[in-house]
């Protein structure tokens, strides 16, 4: 583990290296405890670059068993070796020489899951963002482009299969039962597209042949039995490539392609060249084991990672400063590639909640930092929904501004520009100014300022004259390092709606800049008139959640539910649904902290009913309606003094008026909706399932008991109903025996995989109320869980921390209390997991006064714990700064 040494990292520091390295050879004789690494390097040192300028390589835990130069071993006053550093002096005079150098590492011991590491008996690797330092000695910066040829050695038995990037070449059998494969990758890249697996994996094998003739293998590598499992995630690959031809014009550019599920991963996935390396989540699903939710989440995360070899890998970034340039930009693209599979509607608020609840709240939060940083003390906190989410708002909205043709020309000279690149964030803007003839710096503030902007709209209607006046004043927050914030250029996509709805066209516009349906505001307060208006519109605003910003706007509660109701643009409905809703759950809030009961208006309950049923309305959709704001959102909404017992009282009496009032009809649909036929997979069952799973839940809390759920969760022919069921069970009746019952039967069925028993833990981690924490500990002691594998800790810690509000925000401060020294000990073994976990209490400062101090003291028990990995340092301080 690499603990802090409080270095600070700086954009403006960036300089390039003095040494290049044009190939890169690397032979593995994989061990589990002694992996023996040889690394020969070609190494060309730059021209200008002094001849006494050492070469200084990154290391991480390394232990150096040879150092050769031109085939001479170096006596020792030539070089200075730490486990994290290695100076070498003396370099011979010529231009290139031939560096070798040896190291051996310990695959099993290593449990921060960078590097080579084990994972089930299977050798795999993570390299970004500095894992490949604790491989080898190297220029690990992602600027630095090298053509690998890797050799791969290891016992045939434990690793039939010998797996790195690029093409295969020669392979062959060795005395002692050893084997081996050689690897070649012609396209240059950085050390942190690096990979190599080695196991025994069973394998499913498709083909695909690019748009111009190039015949590719395509092979997806799971545990053994798990084929099946397996063949959705190929689908979805082969669409994957066949749309980023057609919608990018970009083909794959390799023999083969790669992918192989591993169990114990940091994060999602990660895209290597050729050798995708899968968080196993994300590539294994069948209709018994995985939930509408996991299929969408494997569709989108294997696009995401295919897209990476244009958006990442043929073009890079030049440095980790510039994450975005292929985070944000590659998330944009899997966005786009579901919109395209699915209904776009529905995938885009989908997109909005998830920004709304995760990066919203880091941008309001201690830890908000720029889209682009320009400082981090660990890079792998920045892997944030910032940098990714946020990351794509930014590249959305460039589309908005300049028009989708434009927008795709811009990206044609990225790639005829950038290919072979190291790229900035400069370089991106550049090409859609030129693409464009635009002027894009005001834009680029996007990438630099941190925080969400707030519009604060007000509206006029002159009837004498037939003019309607749009004023928008931005104002942006304050975020640490950035006390004041210069006005941006905000796109707002919008229209006018007459008397039942009807779009009502302008015929001038006077003021800021309007190009047909978008607004683009770019001083701080700016004024926009349409004349040619006959009757007083109900403006819709931010179609499409066209820019990632708050409003608070003069619209009323009946121009809400007009808006509601009638606009085309269902993500505008959804949004003024939501509006309308949290006005009211965030004041039944406060009422309920005061001891008053919650107030429920009726035309509320109407104007849901009326949503959900809609049959002209996407199922999913309808869906999306009644699932009411969450807890946390609410808590959001109300940003300060929160008493998440009052937000679940206010939230949970709203439910249960309009279960009330619409039990009958939600019964009769609910009953409509049962499906009998296989179980598919696409967007219109999901659909159908959504919207027939959040009826079970109303009518559940209407029965007000646990019979309906008891049945379906017994009948259910997929794990999205039994789930679903599960789900309910729990949180509505905790304590009930249906509700034991039904966890006994689901452990009983599903004890032996892994993924699966995944939501059985968070479902209990997810339980309100105080006695949530009991369970938790509880569970730490049951005999399937373990803090070394990330996604148990993520579906018992992580859901508890930053999914149960009221079972972790506990007034006693003991939920903080558990989690704080959880964190300390996860830190110990995984500092990667740690920190993330950790920014569950990013907005600990919105609590009310007594659950604030005791949030600080947790906080500060953790600081004050000397060795502290740099990971959790960095969160730990930023966090309480
Ligand atoms: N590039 C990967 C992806 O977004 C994420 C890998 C991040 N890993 C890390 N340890 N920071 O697909
Ligand atoms: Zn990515």
């Amino acid at each position: 583990m690499r603990t802090d040494t409080g270095q600070v990292f700086h954009l403006e520091d960036y300089k390039p290296t003095d040494f290049l390295i044009p190939e890169t050879h690397l032979d593995f004789r994989l061990h589990p405890e002694r992996t023996i690494v040889k690394s020969t390097l070609k190494i060309e040192r730059r021209e200008g670059v002094a001849l006494d300028t050492p070469l200084i390589l990154d290391g991480d835990e390394l232990k150096l068993e040879s150092i050769c130069i031109d085939g001479v071993a170096l006596g020792d006053n030539t070089y200075v070796v730490t486990p994290d550093r290695l100076e070498i002096r003396g370099l011979p005079e010529a231009e290139t020489f031939t560096l070798e150098i040896t190291t051996e590492i310990n695959p099993t011991a290593n449990r921060q899951l960078t590097g080579l590491y084990r994972s089930s008996n299977v050798y795999c690797t993570q390299c970004e963002a500095e894992g490949f330092r604790r491989i080898t000695y190297y220029l690990d910066r992602p600027d630095l482009l090298s053509v690998y040829t890797v050799r791969v050695e290891a016992e045939t038995s434990a690793a039939p299969l010998l797996l790195s990037n690029g093409n295969p070449g020669e392979k062959g059998t060795l005395d002692d039962g050893r084997h081996f494969a050689i690897w070649h990758d012609p396209h240059p890249k950085p050390a942190y597209l690096f990979a190599l697996v080695a196991g025994d994996l069973g394998v499913i094998t498709d083909t695909f042949t690019t748009a111009s003739g190039r015949p590719v293998n395509l092979g997806i590598y799971v545990e053994h039995g798990k084929e099946s499992r397996a063949l959705y995630a190929m689908d979805a690959l082969k669409r994957s490539m066949a749309w980023d031809e057609e919608k990018f014009g970009r083909e794959y550019d390799l023999d083969v392609f790669n992918i192989v599920a591993v169990s114990d991963f940091n994060m999602g996935a990660m895209e290597n060249k050729g050798l995708n390396v899968f968080n196993d989540k994300y590539v294994l699903a069948e209709p018994d084991t995985a939930t509408d939710v996991d299929y969408a989440g494997i569709e989108a995360v294997i696009a995401h990672e295919y897209f990476h070899n244009w958006t990442g890998n043929r073009i890079t970034c030049r440095d980790w400063f510039q994450l975005c340039l292929k985070e944000g930009l590659t998330v944009y693209r899997d966005h786009e590639f579901s919109a395209d599979m699915r209904s776009r509607a529905v995938k885009r608020i989908a997109e909005v909640k998830g920004l709304k609840a995760h990066q919203f709240p880091e941008d309001a939060g201690p830890l908000a930092h720029p889209v682009r940083p320009r400082q981090f003390r660990e890079i792998n906190n920045f892997y944030t929904s910032t940098v990714y989410e946020k990351g794509s708002e930014v590249v959305r909205m460039i589309r908005t501004i300049l028009g989708a043709e434009t927008f795709r020309k811009g990206m044609d000279l990225y790639f005829e520009r950038h290919d072979g690149d190291a790229a900035t964030i400069e370089d991106f803007i550049k090409v859609f100014e030129d693409a464009s003839g635009e002027d894009l710096s005001q834009f680029a503030l996007w990438y630099d300022q941190a925080g969400t902007p707030n519009l604060a709209i007000t509206y006029d209607y002159d009837q004498a004259t037939k003019t309607f006046e749009i004023e928008i004043e931005q104002s942006l927050k304050p975020t640490p390092g950035q006390p004041s914030k210069k006005p941006m250029h905000i796109p707002i996509q919008f229209g006018l709606l007459g008397t039942k709805g009807r779009e009502i066209r302008p015929r001038a516009t006077k003021g800021g800049l309007v190009k047909d349906d978008v607004i683009h505001l770019r001083k701080r307060k700016e004024r926009f008139t349409f004349s040619g208006i006959t009757e007083r519109p109900v403006p819709s605003l931010l179609r499409g959640f066209s820019a990632p910003v708050t409003m608070t706007s003069e619209l009323t509660r009946s121009d809400l539910a007009f808006l509601a109701r009638n606009d085309r643009d269902e993500v505008t409905r959804w949004q003024a649904l939501t509006q309308l809703l949290n006005s009211k759950l965030t004041s039944n809030s406060k009422r309920v902290r005061g001891g008053k009961p919650a107030t429920i208006e009726s035309s509320s309950i109407r104007l849901l009913g009326e949503l959900a049923f809609n049959n002209a309305l996407d199922e999913a959709f309808r869906a999306l309606c009644l699932n009411v704001p969450s807890e946390s959102d609410i808590a959001r909404e109300l940003g300060a003094n929160i008493d998440p017992e009052a937000i679940l009282g206010s939230r949970d009496a709203l439910i249960l008026a309009v279960a009330e009032a619409h039990g009958e009809k939600f019964e009769q649909l609910y009953n409509e909706l049962e499906h009998h036929g296989a179980f598919n997979p696409d967007a219109a069952g999901a659909g159908r399932r959504s919207l027939r799973n959040v009826l079970l839940d109303y009518l559940s809390v209407a029965d007000g008991n646990p019979k309906r759920a008891s049945k379906q969760f017994k009948q259910a022919n997929n794990m999205t109903d039994r789930a679903a069921a599960l789900n309910v069970l729990v949180q509505r009746f905790g304590t009930s025996t249906a509700t034991n019952d039904a966890l006994q039967a689901f452990e009983a069925r599903y004890g032996n995989d892994a993924l699966v028993m995944d939501k059985w833990f968070v479902v209990q981690a997810m339980q309100p109320g105080e006695s949530a924490l009991g369970k938790v500990n509880e569970l730490m002691k049951h005999q399937l869980f373990s803090l070394d594998n990330p996604n148990r800790t993520r579906s018992l810690i992580g859901a508890f921390s930053s999914g149960n509000q009221t079972g972790f925000n506990r007034a006693d401060g003991k939920g903080y209390q558990f989690f704080a020294e959880t964190i300390l000990t996860i830190d110990k073994k995984n500092a990667q997991l740690a920190a993330r976990l950790l920014t569950a209490m990013r907005s600990w400062r919105s609590f009310e006064p007594e659950r604030r101090e005791h949030a600080r003291e947790a906080l500060a028990s953790i600081a004050s714990v000397a060795g502290l990995s740099t990971d959790v340092r960095d969160i730990v301080e930023r966090t309480l700064a």
